[in-house]
């Protein structure tokens, strides 16, 4: 399965890298295709709404930003996993703006498959849930493989790397 995860953290060493190199190693293990791109210190722009896209670009962006180098991987990838600290109780802004930008198309023509992968000092995991829920499970239709949530240092800990192969497992 052709897999693209998106690692909202700035932090190339930090905790939800950690997290995301867990899941990249089991699921190359299992024999799948992973791409990893660290949004979190990318030129990840917001949607401008100004509907080129869907008028006249067919589904490209008008943006020359960092989202040209991910689209291509988003149209062909089968599982999506969302990886992001929790910012003021949410996704990061640049994991929130990639989600944004699939406005192009509406949907990942390819997705079946979703997992969500969370890092926080401690609180506000909720809205990032909701928003995974609504924008990625209900709008987009993908299968929900899990949720991970780690405090901390957790996301080293061998609890969350087997909460991890566990959602590897259902792919
Ligand atoms: C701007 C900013 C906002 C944050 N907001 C929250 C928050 O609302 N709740 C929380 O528990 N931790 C918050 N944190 C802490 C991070 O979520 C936490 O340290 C996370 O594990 C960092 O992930 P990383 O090491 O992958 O960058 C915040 C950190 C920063 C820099």
């Amino acid at each position: 399965m052709n897999i693209l995860v998106l690692n909202g953290s700035p932090r190339p060493n930090g905790n939800t890298s950690a997290l995301v190199e867990t899941f990249t190693a089991e699921a190359q293990k299992a024999g799948h295709k992973v791409s990893v791109f660290q949004i979190g210190n990318r030129d990840i722009r917001g949607c401008k709404n100004c509907d080129a896209c869907r008028a006249t670009l067919n589904g490209n962006c008008v943006q020359k930003d960092d989202m040209q180098e991910i689209y291509p991987v988003m149209r062909e990838c089968e599982m999506l996993v969302i990886a992001s600290p929790i910012y003021y109780y949410s996704l990061t802004g640049q994991t929130h703006c990639a989600i944004e930008r699939i406005y192009a198309f509406e949907r990942l023509p390819k997705l079946k498959k979703a997992a969500l992968l969370l890092t926080a000092a401690g609180f506000g995991f909720t809205s990032a849930i909701q928003t995974y829920k609504d924008a990625v499970i209900g709008h987009m239709g993908a299968k929900d493989l899990g949720i991970v949530k780690a405090v901390g240092s957790q996301s080293k800990s061998v609890a969350k790397q087997n909460e991890i192969r566990e959602i590897v497992k259902k792919i």
